[in-house]
């Protein structure tokens, strides 16, 4: 499903690699979890898949098509096919909880109607689907702001879900959120992966979910994968490895819930 050559990343004005000789192979329906300190590249590395940057080598090839020598409009078609979660949801929080869901539906739609916000009845069926997955149904006419941090997450996964997506990736999906709610949005997500053969790529702070809800783990630390393995592969010294002697080895590695 995605295909990482040698990919690294320096961002301008910076000296060092943000990211660093990735490789990387994910296969369809994979549920892999990114590991690793702050700085040490999660966001780099998914921003680059989604070609929300242009990384300064390497190559990236999804469902078989090279990305960053794709021409535009092939661009926008394979990005229409990757769902994005965010760990501060990027919601339009004026509007309604069902028009963020149709935002999800642009891919399918041409300019225009996109810019009058047009969407066929297909569209709408589509977004209360994805609502009525996410559990959120009955609030469709709901403002964004109203909602608490783990709606506005399920409306942002509702989103993604119109989309039809090949692949989500969730960049911390649950760090603004509390314990509680962590587990559930989680759940929620990996379930539906599961259900639909999502291909889920998941940055998460904290070892315990790492473990629960992945197939694969990657560690990266200072722009590199140093751990690409199991969970039952991922041994104490991989995790100091990964995290370094650092307060991070205490907040992320020990603390559990
Ligand atoms: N927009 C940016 N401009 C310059 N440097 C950046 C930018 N975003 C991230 N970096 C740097 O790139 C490195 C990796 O950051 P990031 O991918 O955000 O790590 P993580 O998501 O694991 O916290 C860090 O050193 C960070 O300071
Ligand atoms: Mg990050």
């Amino acid at each position: 499903m995605i295909k990482i050559e040698n990919l690294s990343h320096t961002y301008r004005d910076r000296e060092k690699e943000a990211i660093k000789n990735i490789n990387l192979h994910v296969q369809k329906g994979e549920s892999l979890v990114i590991i690793g300190s702050s700085g040490s590249g999660k966001s780099t590395l998914l921003k680059a898949i989604n070609r929300t940057i242009e990384p300064t080598a390497g190559k990236i090839f999804i469902a078989g098509e090279d990305i960053l020598s794709s021409p535009n409009k092939k661009v926008r078609q394979i990005r229409g096919s990757i769902g994005m979660i965010f760990q501060n949801f990027n919601l339009i929080e004026r509007e309604t909880v069902l028009k963020n869901v149709l935002d999800g539906r642009s891919r399918y739609n041409n300019n225009l109607n996109i810019i009058l916000g047009r969407f066929s009845q297909d569209d709408y069926r589509v977004a209360r689907e994805s609502l009525q997955m996410v559990g959120l149904a009955a609030h469709e006419q709901d403002r964004v702001a109203n909602l608490s941090g783990g709606e506005k997450q399920r409306v942002a996964m509702a989103r993604a879900l119109s989309q039809k997506p090949e692949v989500i990736l969730a960049d911390e999906p649950v760090s603004s959120l509390d314990p509680k709610l962590m587990k559930e949005i989680m759940d929620l997500l990996k379930n539906i992966c599961d259900e639909k053969n999502i291909t889920l790529i998941s940055s998460l702070h904290f070892l315990d979910f790492a473990r629960q809800y992945s197939s694969r783990i990657i560690g990266m630390r200072e722009g590199e994968i140093i751990f690409d393995g199991s969970e039952s592969d991922l041994t104490d010294h991989d995790i100091v490895n990964i995290y370094g002697k650092t307060r991070d080895w205490y907040l992320y590695g020990k603390l559990g819930f």
